[in-house]
């Protein structure tokens, strides 16, 4: 089977900090895998490793059967990602903000996707609205958009549904899957602490564990069934 993402002894520390021990997985084609972990295991250092943002000190990354090291911007226009973690400049509309990742993504014919993408997420009614004046499930929602925006073949979710009441965060499961049903050639990587992710949006999850710097354990991922 094709391989989407290779991960092969992933390690990353910060001034004395291993945040990052030693992780390896996989993911074949059409696969939608959860990388899970406790507050501080590593999983959004991982996803920034995984995006090219910062550098592993060890370890490589194969992302579509190719080193991402050598082919970063080839590989990343195929990639995109949503978190919560991240805030689009507080003046502009959400569509102004579209606009700029669009450029940025050299999507064609951006209006009309970004127009499918926020009837999807119930969200057309927010288009000229300021994001500051945007509410935390409506933000997440515009991520989405985001991260859908240039079609990618990789999607990277970082806790899509982080900090979100429960009827937005169900919404929103309910509106993944739908993305999943309709997009068949899409990767998904969705990352949540334990228990963080309801059933339905991943088949395989990979678990990232806390470095014991005590006993100097290693960290492995471990594959489990969804
Ligand atoms: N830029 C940085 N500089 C120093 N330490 C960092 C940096 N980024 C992350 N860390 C540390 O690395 C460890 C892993 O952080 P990371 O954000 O990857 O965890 P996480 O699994 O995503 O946690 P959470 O569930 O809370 O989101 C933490 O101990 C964190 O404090
Ligand atoms: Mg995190």
């Amino acid at each position: 089977m094709t391989k989407a993402l290779e991960v092969e002894n992933l390690t990353k520390e910060f001034k004395g900090l291993t945040a990052v021990d030693g992780i390896s997985f996989a993911m074949e084609k059409g696969e939608t895998v959860g990388l899970l972990g406790p507050n501080g295991a590593g999983k959004t250092t991982t996803i920034q490793m995984l995006l090219g943002v910062i550098k592993p000190d060890r370890g490589s990354i194969k992302i579509f059967n190719r080193d991402l090291e050598k082919k970063q911007s080839e590989i990343l226009e195929k990639v995109n990602f949503s978190s919560t973690y991240i805030s689009f400049p507080w003046r502009l509309t959400v569509r102004e903000s579209l606009s700029v990742f669009a450029k940025l993504y050299n999507v064609k014919n951006w209006k009309e996707k970004a127009n499918q993408l926020m009837a999807m997420l119930e969200i057309e009614h927010l288009k000229n609205k300021g994001f500051f004046k945007l509410s935390s499930g409506e933000r997440t929602r515009v991520f989405l958009v985001k991260a859908l925006l240039n079609d990618p073949a990789l999607l990277l979710l970082d806790e899509p549904t982080a900090s979100l009441d429960p009827d937005i965060s169900e919404k929103i499961r309910k509106m993944i899957l739908k993305i999943k049903k309709t997009r068949q050639n899409y990767y998904f990587i969705h990352l949540s602490q334990y228990g963080g992710g309801r059933g339905g949006l991943r088949q395989n999850n990979f678990l990232v564990k806390r470095k014991n710097c005590s006993s100097g354990n290693s960290q492995k991922s471990k594959r489990n069934s969804a």
